[in-house]
């Protein structure tokens, strides 16, 4: 795939591509995702929201984590929300995880419906990331935590896909956005990872995980 073209399908997988760019996501961000989901704090009968979890190949391992934990994904993409519906079956037929399509910023939720939210390599798609955090914050309670991981900007601007529409961030701007809208970061985190990219080449990836609760 020309890098345009992956840029595309990274914000959004459509087509006859998206579950095999799905799979290639699932094994370039194992290791991030994993991390992310040992952050979060995760309790016994907590509900968590993850925003643009492509095919949801990790909503095992966070329900898994805890008793009783129920996992709600989010993505705008309708091929990923079937992907996920279909590899997720078992999960759903429990009553553990349910999928939606749609955009976090304007969500359906209720206010202050979860305990943990968790978004992964999803910001630089974010056309006005204040409103997209401020639903974030709408959504969950008072006493809840949301985990945002993305690539740093000087490992994400050598990516050839990057040029196409991608928004790139740094620790700071991404702490100074998020203050803005009433969260304070109890913990950052880099993760550092040789490893394929999203487009299948290895690279050396360092990528910020960002833990805040709201103020
Ligand atoms: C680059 S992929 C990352 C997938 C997964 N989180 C991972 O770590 O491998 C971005 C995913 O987020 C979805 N997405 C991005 N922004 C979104 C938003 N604001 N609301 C819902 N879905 C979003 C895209 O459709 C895509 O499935």
């Amino acid at each position: 795939m020309e890098a345009k073209q992956v840029a595309a399908q990274l914000r959004c997988p459509n087509g006859e591509q998206a579950a095999d760019v799905a799979k290639q996501m699932n094994k370039a961000n194992l290791g991030l995702n994993q991390q992310c989901i040992a952050l979060l704090q995760l309790q016994a009968g907590d509900k968590v929201l993850e925003i643009g979890p492509g095919n949801a190949a990790f909503a095992e391992d966070v329900v898994n984590t805890a008793e009783n934990i129920r996992y709600f994904g989010l993505d705008w993409s309708r091929e990923m929300v079937d992907e996920a519906l279909r590899i997720n079956q078992h999960l759903i037929e429990s009553g553990k995880a349910q999928f939606q399509q749609g955009n976090s910023a304007k969500q359906i939720y209720q206010n202050s419906q979860f305990d943990k939210v968790l978004t992964v390599h999803t910001l630089y798609f974010w056309e006005n990331p204040i409103q997209h955090l401020a639903e974030i914050k709408r959504v969950m309670q008072p006493t809840g935590l949301f985990g945002i991981a993305f690539g740093h900007r000087d490992f994400m601007q050598d990516l050839p896909f990057t040029a196409y529409g991608f928004e790139l961030y740094d620790a700071q701007s991404v702490s100074h956005l998020l203050e803005q809208v009433g969260f304070t970061i109890i913990e950052q985190q880099q993760y550092i990872e040789r490893g394929v990219s999203n487009s299948g080449d290895m690279v050396d990836k360092r990528v910020e995980i960002l833990i805040c609760k709201l103020s």
